[in-house]
């Protein structure tokens, strides 16, 4: 399993700092990936943890103030990076474009984006959701290599499971894996949104899904540890 922890807007330097020594110390067959607030990002070196970050400039290097880009991403270590994250697309605007131009910087630089897509809950319930994940989906992807399309994780976020501890059912899990396969068959695809220690029992029935991608849990280290063990 892959499981990308996505700290968001948290952790001051010694918090994180005393964080990752926690983190060090967990031991799981998980590739675990840490993504941390950028000031953050470069820290120190966790044992057996991949580098990540939570999003990178759609531009390169230049005069583009308060931007980070994915050649100094990479210079400080990144492997992954979270692209698309519904908090951005809502209070930053990012658009499809612009998520796409994000792909295309970090496969510059062999970088593996983890590109979250996602509904709302409105758009849920007037069964928009393969609309909306198509379109996220398609001009994301667009011109992109094949290989490059295999390398690319998806995380699928339901909006309306994010941080509310609502989780979809199985079935509803599974009917949009099964639609993302059919754009790109050989990603690796994971689930975020209140994904915890209690509710990965049902969550791991479902053989579809090949890695989580976690918010809140992420700086929970005890429970953590529950979930990851109980993932393997
Ligand atoms: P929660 O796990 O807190 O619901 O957050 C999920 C998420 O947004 C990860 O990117």
């Amino acid at each position: 399993m892959i499981v990308a922890l996505n700290n968001k807007c948290n952790l001051k330097k010694d918090e994180y700092l005393e964080y990752i020594n926690q983190l060090d110390s967990i031991s799981s067959s998980s590739q675990l990936i840490i993504c941390p607030t950028f000031l953050n990002v470069g820290m120190k070196e966790v044992h057996n943890v991949k580098l990540g970050a939570q999003n990178v400039s759609a531009k390169e290097q230049g005069a583009h103030t308060g931007e980070v880009s994915s050649d100094q991403l990479k210079s400080y270590g990144v492997q992954y990076t979270i692209v698309g994250h519904s908090e951005r697309r809502e209070s930053q605007k990012e658009t499809n474009a612009e998520v796409h131009e994000k792909l295309v910087r970090l496969f510059e630089q062999d970088i593996t984006p983890i590109l979250c897509i996602g509904e709302s809950l409105e758009e849920r319930q007037a069964n928009q959701v393969e609309k909306v994940l198509e379109e996220e989906l398609t001009t994301a992807i667009e011109g992109l290599t094949e290989e490059q399309k295999e390398r690319l994780i998806i995380a699928y976020e339901p909006i309306w499971a994010i941080g509310t501890g609502v989780i979809p059912t199985n079935e509803e899990i599974r009917d949009v894996f099964l639609f993302i396969k059919k754009y790109l068959p050989t990603s690796k695809i994971l689930y975020g949104g209140s994904a915890n220690d209690e509710n990965i029992d049902t969550l791991k029935e479902i053989k579809e899904i090949d890695g989580y991608l976690l918010g809140g849990l992420s700086l929970k280290i005890e429970k953590l540890k529950v979930f990851l063990s109980k993932c393997e």
